[in-house]
């Protein structure tokens, strides 16, 4: 007999309605992931997942076709707000939308903390108690980051007497710790919302978002192995290891999964050429078409790096700019994409100033770019000083684009590096976020580079890898039943 699991899935992103970064990648494609499993892998349980997001102003301006589920009113101190709850519309999940005053004119993030404070605040509450206006009662709620992490302390304080949520259950995962969301206790005492109260969670952190989900939730992980061991660490830890360490019983790391149908070098209309593993010199057309649509000299011989994401301080792109500079012995190219923080944009921009002939900086989010990137360069360059997980490295392997990367996260658990796997190597790691480790990766990169026979090697053991959803997502299900059956 078959018997429902109802998972409530509380994001603040989901691709294909809204996606910043990687976190719009999971949510759009876990849930997903998690209602394709086969039945015999979920039996007795069928999964019946709702996943809740903000009704953010940027999915209205794309005009997203929605239709209109439920209203109900969310208390706070200072009066009623009213929620209203759309449905998306042509999505392969069910994908609701909260809307009201709070989340209305704000961008999806704002620089101001008390404007996001407040919008996913609210947004959270509301998420639970979207709930009980449509009579759903969730076994779990998952909730991810700290925009969601009101809702997991939420209901541990209403579930010792209310009894729609009182067998519901939490699993809170952290996507990227040290983002905590801003210190604002009024706001949370507008919503009743209690502060963390575990001591091990110094005080000034206490009404800070990311501690509530931490302290209040029955279960937490993280998108990798290695960073859910990492955050244990004085060095990764941003305040919570203490806290993490005494409760390391109830943290675990699921490393995330891509679409492979997704990301495929033989079908995608964006390529110049087409190609697979079976048609692996094909692969040059794209890098020469790449180095003409930029303007850089066409070289087959010379390594082309790519650099691609977010320009945050967390990339560390700075690193590789840095070493290339010291690398100007060696024939070499590369292609910076992406925007982010003023600095670092400088920063790159200054290195095409410096090596005209060599360097591209693009500072711009162009998805097609990225994939002509994957495609045509030879080294994708990324030197992250933490990574819960990364996607980047994964897509950029199965096209044939060998990584160099900082041992960190989920680059660690997902890149194969000479030294451990001397035969199955697939990328090259360094183990210390600096300019000086980085530089004899990406050397070392080089040299392997030159041995053309060798390289093909690499690209196919790369190219040949599964990083589909379907294990992780097994291995998620039988965390919602473990934490669902714990008392
Ligand atoms: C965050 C992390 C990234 C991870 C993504 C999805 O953006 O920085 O490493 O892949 O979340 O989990």
């Amino acid at each position: 007999m078959s018997q429902k699991m109802n998972v409530l899935f509380v994001i603040s992103e989901a691709e294909p309605l809204i996606k910043v970064g990687g976190l719009g990648d999971v949510g759009g494609t876990l849930p997903l992931a998690l209602k394709n499993l086969p039945e015999s892998m979920t039996d007795p349980y069928v999964i019946d997942m709702k996943v809740v997001i903000p009704y953010h102003d940027q999915i209205k301006r794309n005009q997203w076709p929605v239709e209109p589920v439920v209203s109900f009113k969310v208390l706070s101190r200072n009066g009623f707000i009213t929620a209203n709850v759309f449905r998306a519309l042509k999505t392969d999940l069910p994908i609701y939308l909260i809307d009201g005053e709070p989340i209305q004119n704000t961008g999806t993030y704002s620089s101001d903390t008390s404007i996001d404070t407040k919008k996913y605040a609210f947004f959270s509450i509301a998420a639970l108690e979207f709930c009980r206006a449509i009579k759903w009662k969730p076994d779990l709620l998952h909730a991810h980051d700290w925009h969601t992490a009101v809702a997991i302390q939420k209901l541990s304080q209403i579930r010792s007497y209310d009894t729609f949520f009182s067998q519901t259950k939490s699993l809170y995962t952290i996507h990227n710790l040290p983002y905590s969301g801003g210190n604002h206790p009024e706001i949370l005492y507008a919503f009743d919302i209690h502060q963390a109260f575990d001591p091990e969670i110094p005080q000034y952190m206490r009404n800070l978002p990311m501690a509530l989900g931490l302290d209040a939730a029955d279960h937490i992980n993280t998108v990798s192995k290695t960073y859910a061991e990492e955050i244990m660490t004085d060095g990764f830890g941003n305040g919570y290891q203490n806290y993490l360490r005494s409760h390391s019983g109830k943290v675990s790391g699921i490393i995330n999964g891509i679409m492979m149908e997704q990301w495929n070098p033989s079908a995608e209309k964006v390529l110049y050429k087409n190609y697979s593993v079976d048609t692996l010199s094909d692969r040059i057309e794209n890098k020469r078409m790449l180095q003409q649509e930029l303007w850089l000299p066409i070289k087959d011989q010379t390594v082309l790096f790519v650099m691609v994401g977010r320009m945050t301080y967390q990339k560390g792109f700075d690193l590789c700019v840095q070493a290339l500079r010291q690398m100007r012995d060696l024939d070499w190219q590369i292609i910076i994409l992406g925007t982010g923080e003023d600095s670092i944009q400088k920063t790159c921009l200054s290195l095409s100033n410096e090596f005209p002939d060599r360097v591209r900086t693009e500072l711009r989010y162009d998805e097609p770019l990225s994939r002509r990137l994957y495609a045509g360069g030879d080294i994708l360059l990324m030197p992250s000083r933490y990574e819960p997980c990364g996607i980047a490295q994964m897509i950029s392997m199965l096209y044939g684009c060998i990584p160099v990367a900082c041992a960190t996260g989920g680059l660690k658990d997902t890149i194969k590096d000479p030294f451990d796997y001397p035969d199955e190597y697939t990328g090259f790691l360094f183990s210390h976020p600096d300019v000086s480790a980085a530089e004899w990766a990406m050397r070392r990169s080089i040299e392997y580079f030159q041995d053309q026979d060798n390289w093909r090697q690499i690209q196919v053991r790369a190219m040949k890898q599964d990083f589909s959803w379907e294990k992780s997502a097994k291995k998620y299900f039988d965390l919602y039943k473990s934490i669902q059956s714990s008392k």
